[in-house]
């Protein structure tokens, strides 16, 4: 038998641990920065933990997601699906209530879970987690959402956005699910199979499936924004109101639900699009309620996490996408051996003049000058022969519209010139 793998876990091999360590320093910096430790807890815990944390209707438990088993001496034990719960636990545990609030904390290592596996979506993935415990202002909740924007922002990614959203209080929620039975129970037939399961355990989520039926179903109804009672209401504003004064790329989110159950008012995600179905580079939300539910004392709480391997897919897309950007804009063939000077000369002149220029450094035949020009990536070819030689001129070929003509020396330098302010690219 050929030994592998087990499906969903990977190898991080040493060409790709630099990369790695960037991500996580970059969020290590701006989180200690802003006054984070970090903290390390064990790979698994009592089942307990999870189980009373993530709640009964969480996907992590109706999935049967997480990984739990009896060890030698009897103990149920489950790998850790998520920090939140064993870093709530060490926060007990450890008395860290009885220091000055708020206590952040951060921490980095692999998750388990085991989920149906796709691109982004594995069985050990790792995430960079961050929690405020003890502050229940709507400014840690802004404080919270900025710091994982500039998390990533730092790791290098510029097009990743947040959604903005509030799961409401829990009275607003166990309203919310009311609303959503009554209005879904008698069209219950026409839901998807996942959907009719969480009908019953957490309707809230069926705004998330992704069933083009159950979101005719739900198309018209109220989201969860919709319905704040009016304490949420004003939470959710101030921390919006936060952002948007300090400039973070936002969108309200109105339907935004979490897959675990413990979240509170506040819930966002961090979304990057290029990577698949799966663009959900990170998410958290405010917890409330979590640290009493885990024998603690009755503290606030806020936190997030990202994950490391859709953070690094995110960078290398853009990196793809910026290095496609910086290629030329025009490029320049030699028909004969004279025009090998000719062609290095203009590239020199319109290339001071800023313009993106690269040619073929010996002559070529018409076809291979335009096949090596396609390869480059550029929008525009330009090729000198005896014949152009003698006009003075160029023969000019888009490379996108296929059209192709003679220009004058002077056309093709200005003409190159505009190229060079649009930045026009093959797009
Ligand atoms: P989560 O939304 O379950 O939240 O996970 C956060 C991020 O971890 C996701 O956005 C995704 O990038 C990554 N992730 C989750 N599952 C997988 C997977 N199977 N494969 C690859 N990446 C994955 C939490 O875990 C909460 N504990 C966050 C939190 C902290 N809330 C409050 N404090």
């Amino acid at each position: 038998m050929k030994l592998q793998a087990v499906k969903g876990t990977s190898d991080i091999l040493p060409e790709q641990q630099t990369r790695w360590r960037a991500v996580v320093a970059a969020a290590a910096s701006v989180l200690e920065g802003a006054g984070a430790g970090k903290l390390t807890t064990p790979i698994f815990e009592h089942a307990e933990v999870f189980e009373k944390s993530v709640g009964e209707s969480a996907d992590l438990v109706v999935q049967k997601e997480m990984y739990t088993f009896d060890d030698r001496g009897g103990r149920r034990i489950t790998l850790r699906p998520e920090f939140t719960a064993g870093v709530v636990r060490a926060f007990i545990e450890n008395g860290m209530y009885t220091r000055p609030l708020p206590v952040k904390l951060w921490s980095e290592g692999p998750l388990f879970r085991a989920e149906n596996v796709q691109r982004g979506r594995y069985r050990q993935f790792h995430q960079v987690n961050f929690e405020i415990l003890g502050l229940a202002t709507p400014l840690a909740d802004a404080e919270s959402v900025e710091l994982l924007y500039r998390s990533i922002a730092v790791a290098g990614l510029t097009k990743h956005r947040i959604k903005l959203g509030s799961v409401g209080d829990p009275e607003d929620r166990a309203a919310y699910n009311d609303y959503l039975r009554a209005e879904l129970t008698p069209k219950r037939a026409q839901l998807s199979e996942t959907s009719r399961e969480r009908l019953e355990l957490n309707p809230m989520r069926i705004l998330d499936s992704k069933d083009e039926g159950d979101q005719a179903l739900i198309a018209d109804l109220d989201r969860p924004l919709d319905r704040l009672g009016e304490e949420a209401k004003q939470h959710f504003d101030e921390v919006a109101a936060y952002l948007t004064d300090w400039g973070v790329p936002y969108d309200l989110d109105p339907s935004i639900v979490r897959g675990l159950d413990y979240y509170r008012r506040t819930a966002f995600e961090v979304h990057y699009h290029g990577i698949g179905a799966q663009s959900a580079l990170g998410g958290g939300g405010r917890y409330d309620g979590l640290i009493q539910m885990l024998g603690g004392p009755e503290l606030p709480a806020i936190g997030w996490a990202f994950g490391i391997e859709r953070v690094l897919d995110a960078l290398e897309q853009e990196q793809v996408e910026a290095s496609a950007a910086s290629g030329p804009a025009l490029f320049l063939v030699p028909l004969d051996d004279a025009a090998v000077g000719e062609v290095a000369n203009l590239a020199q002149r319109l290339r001071s003049g800023g313009v993106r220029t690269e040619f073929a450094y010996q002559r070529r035949n018409p076809g291979k000058g335009l096949k090596e020009a396609d390869r480059s990536g550029a929008r525009f070819a330009a090729l000198r022969g005896s014949s152009e030689r003698s006009d003075d001129a160029w023969q000019l070929k888009d490379l996108v519209t296929g059209e192709q003509r003679q220009v004058s020396e002077l056309e093709l330098i200005e003409m190159a010139g505009r190229l060079g302010e649009t930045d026009e690219r093959r797009g």
